[in-house]
């Protein structure tokens, strides 16, 4: 076989075969074939696309590049959960300690942070001791022990798209819907998913800007998880605006928090039902997501699921004080007040300017090593749809000084449209994508 003969197949629009696939992504990893080669086979991808079947290839083969996480000493089917993330997006610290308290074990691996979108890591690690690095042993033990553990992804876990991800982003071959569906995938399958509900996004502070792209990029990761034994239900979701009503680190723990309470915003707490339904039918802890979210509504109520945040966060060493009140969270030197300067009805509150604002405050990092100040960040108190008078505060920035506080108020203001109407559906869950196809919502 020859590297050649693969990117020439595929510049000619022919369909590779599993080997070939695999002889690319292990000669890739191992070394043996160049950046260059593999430069060309991805823009390939990116003018041909790729068949439902080579995509369920490339994955799998991602997927083996290194570690698989061995789950089976946990009880059940393991269902995992992923998010393409956006701007206040807390729904893992909600979500994960919800299913939990429904018995549906969650070891969780997540992310960091980049550019406008916030990570689940460095939420976590808003709260004082909350540790995210652990061992193997002591991960599964936790997930034992209480249900539901969230640590950091290994770096042996498919090392094949982190290499093939730094060379997508150096040549304009990120927007190819199979190379980010595998991507995804892979990981989700090397983490030890048996069974996947992924929360796809759509808008101004979403990875994919439209709905028919994010309904595309949901149908390819469906169709690879049927055709992988890894059954895949995906909810296609709004991220006009930012989810929920903070953005930044410790201020969205906070949220979560009231979330777990119960007295969580609507839209975040609409969408981690939502999901959570999912996840406990796909888990075979409920025949249908109607009565899941029943089962979810009466533990949401009932505190357990709050209780459920704070026997994780003690089990992975973090101040337990925080589920009961939030000011044991680190917190800003300045709140400023952005206020609005005519009444009328919300008609946008930019999810990415508002998150780009959050970034310039110290809450997301630009570049992979930049650090993060984990009390900075955006409260929102009106949301597209809401009233405001003139001079009503529609949100406060909350900031390490009085000037960066300034230039965030500017920002977050010019994220804002009003309207002397109020606008049409601002509704957050938008379609369910399922191995039977779109249902629109
Ligand atoms: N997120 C991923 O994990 N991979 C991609 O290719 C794009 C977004």
């Amino acid at each position: 076989m020859r590297v050649y003969d693969i990117i020439m197949r595929k510049r000619d629009g022919l369909e590779l075969d599993g080997d070939e696939i695999s002889f690319l992504v292990d000669g890739f990893v191992a070394g043996e074939i160049p950046d260059y080669q593999m430069a060309a086979f991805l823009m390939a991808v990116y003018f041909r696309g790729m068949t439902a079947r080579e995509t369920g290839d490339l994955t799998m083969s991602m997927a083996g590049s290194g570690d698989i996480v061995d789950l089976s000493c946990l009880p059940g089917r393991k269902v995992d959960k992923h998010s393409t993330g956006g701007v206040g997006d807390k729904t893992s610290l909600v979500l994960g300690p919800m299913v939990a308290s429904a018995g549906i074990p969650v070891p969780k691996m997540s992310g960091r942070g980049l550019g406008h979108t916030g990570g689940t890591l460095d939420k976590l690690e808003s709260i004082p001791g909350f540790r995210v690095s652990l061992s193997m042993d002591e991960f599964l033990s936790a997930v034992r022990g209480v249900g539901i553990a969230i640590v950091g992804q290994t770096g042996r876990l498919a090392p094949a798209d982190g290499k093939m991800y730094a060379l997508r982003d150096v040549t304009a071959t990120v927007d190819s819907i199979p190379l980010i569906a595998s991507s995804i995938m892979s990981k989700k399958i090397a983490g030890g998913a048996e069974a996947i509900v992924l929360d796809v996004k759509f808008g101004s502070g979403a990875f994919m800007k439209g709905y028919e792209d994010a309904v595309g990029l949901a149908t390819a990761m469906v169709s690879i998880g049927g055709s992988v034994g890894r059954e895949t239900v995906a909810v296609i979701s709004c991220m006009e605006q930012p989810l929920g009503f903070a953005v930044g680190n410790a201020l969205e723990v906070a949220e979560a928090v009231e979330t777990l309470s119960g007295r969580g915003p609507l839209d975040l707490t609409e969408l981690c039902l939502t999901l959570g339904s999912y996840m406990l039918v796909l888990g075979g802890k409920a025949p249908d997501p109607a009565s899941a979210r029943a089962v979810l509504e009466g533990l949401l109520a009932s505190g357990k699921c709050l209780e459920k945040f704070i026997q994780m966060v003690g089990a992975q060493g973090g101040d337990t004080s925080v589920g009961r009140d939030p000011s044991f969270l680190p917190r800003a030197a300045v709140v400023a007040p952005v206020r609005a300067d005519c009444p009328g009805y919300v008609l946008r509150a930019d999810a990415l300017q508002i998150g780009r604002a959050a970034m310039s405050l110290g809450a997301g990092r630009l570049t992979k090593e930049s650090p993060v100040d984990r009390s900075v960040g955006i409260v929102l108190e009106k949301k597209v749809g809401d009233r405001a008078e003139d001079g009503e505060v529609l949100a406060w920035c909350h900031a390490p000084d009085d000037a960066s506080g300034e230039a965030a108020v500017d920002m977050v203001k010019r994220a804002y449209a009003m309207s002397p109407d109020p606008p049409l559906s601002h509704r957050i869950v938008r379609a369910i994508v399922t191995g039977r196809g779109v249902e629109a919502l």
